[in-house]
């Protein structure tokens, strides 16, 4: 059962409701910027949350205070940096971090061009992160996504308490872009379209499996211009933005569908999602982190799947993407052995 098809059901809500059993405390670093708001919002609705804290260097207490107001029942609380120990506040007791901190695109611009200002921010987060939440599940979204997540490793490593089944860099917007896109070309309902996409979360190293969906037998040029909508499609929001930002409510909607996913798998449900995590896929030529879909359990990652059968067209994309990736990668852990 996917977030798409549940976010707002009534009667799931109260199936929900009755089985959220444990307490879940789910923090967002980052959480007043354009991604954290509709974010924290969109938990504040998740019977499963019952704690959310919200940190940023700017707002989250104004946030925080909003959100509140909704009528469900989980605490809200905001931290800013000068609150005495208010980051180590934020962190104590989460289940989950998420992290949306950083800068977003503008038009002309690659994910790579955030890297010398996201870098930091995601290196210092994940220091306080490793120090006051090192059993959290770490979700990271802030930008590139392919580089932030090596970055985050290398800190949790270099504090002794890296454990690679709980970090996850959150690629669903790049499936939640993949069964709505397909199913406006077949003019069919997206929740019923899954699209495994696999690789990274920019660009080429973005591999959507079309051979493995319901519409294998898009071809041609048909084919050609819908992997590459599913590659680009944060370029159209870029675009439209036109120098505002980035994929911002989509986004909030794919962060939340992955928390709730991890929530759902630590209350013992079975839940697969395609997600950026250390793997043993491609670790042979040199590839540490790949997207691919993953069975989540109570302990994080519970089984890294393998990307499957894929023809000769995907199997070049995949070469693309491997490039670009080990290039990505690298670019993340130099950066914290050089900057630690
Ligand atoms: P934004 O600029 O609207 O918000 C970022 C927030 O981070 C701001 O409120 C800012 O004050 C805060 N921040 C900056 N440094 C911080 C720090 N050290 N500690 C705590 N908070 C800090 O940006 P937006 O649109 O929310 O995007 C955030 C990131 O998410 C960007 O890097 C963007 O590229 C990325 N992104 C990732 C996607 C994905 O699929 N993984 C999709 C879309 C965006």
């Amino acid at each position: 059962m996917s977030f798409a098809r549940s976010a707002f059901s009534f009667a799931q809500r109260r199936t929900f409701s009755v089985s959220a059993r444990q307490n879940s405390k789910v923090t967002v670093l980052g959480a007043a910027g354009g991604i954290g708001q509709p974010l924290s919002l969109l938990l504040k609705l998740n019977k499963r949350v019952t704690d959310l804290a919200l940190y940023d260097i700017r707002g989250a207490p104004g946030v925080a205070a909003d959100i509140s107001h909704v009528n469900s029942n989980s605490t809200v609380a905001g931290y800013k940096p000068d609150d005495a120990e208010g980051l180590a506040t934020a962190l104590k007791g989460a289940e989950i971090v998420l992290i949306p901190a950083g800068v977003p695109r503008k038009p002309g611009m690659t994910r790579d061009d955030l890297f010398n200002t996201n870098a930091s921010i995601v290196r210092d987060l994940a220091k306080a992160a490793a120090e006051h939440a090192p059993n959290a599940n770490i979700l990271i979204i802030s930008n590139p996504v392919n580089s932030t997540v090596p970055i985050t490793a290398e800190v949790f490593k270099s504090k002794g308490v890296y454990n690679p089944k709980r970090l996850f860099g959150v690629t669903t917007l790049d499936i939640v872009r993949a069964s709505r896109f397909i199913s406006q070309l077949k003019s069919t309902d997206p929740a019923n379209e899954e699209v495994t996409v696999v690789g990274g979360h920019s660009g080429v190293t973005i591999v959507p499996i079309l051979s493995q969906s319901n519409h294998p037998d898009i071809a041609g040029e048909a084919r050609d211009k819908l992997v590459n909508r599913i590659q680009f499609g944060g370029d159209e929001v870029v675009k439209a933005k036109d120098g505002a930002g980035s994929a911002t409510l989509s986004m909030a909607f794919a962060g939340a569908r992955m928390a709730d996913s991890l929530l759902r798998a630590a209350q013992g449900e079975n839940v697969v999602e395609c997600t950026f995590v250390e793997s043993p896929l491609y670790k042979d030529q040199g590839i540490d982190f790949f997207s691919s879909k993953v069975t989540l359990g109570p302990e994080g990652v519970k089984e890294i799947h393998p990307v499957g059968a894929v023809n000769e067209y995907e199997q070049g994309l995949l070469d693309a993407c491997l490039k670009d990736l080990s290039k990505n990668i690298a670019k993340g852990k130099t950066f914290v052995a050089e900057n630690p």
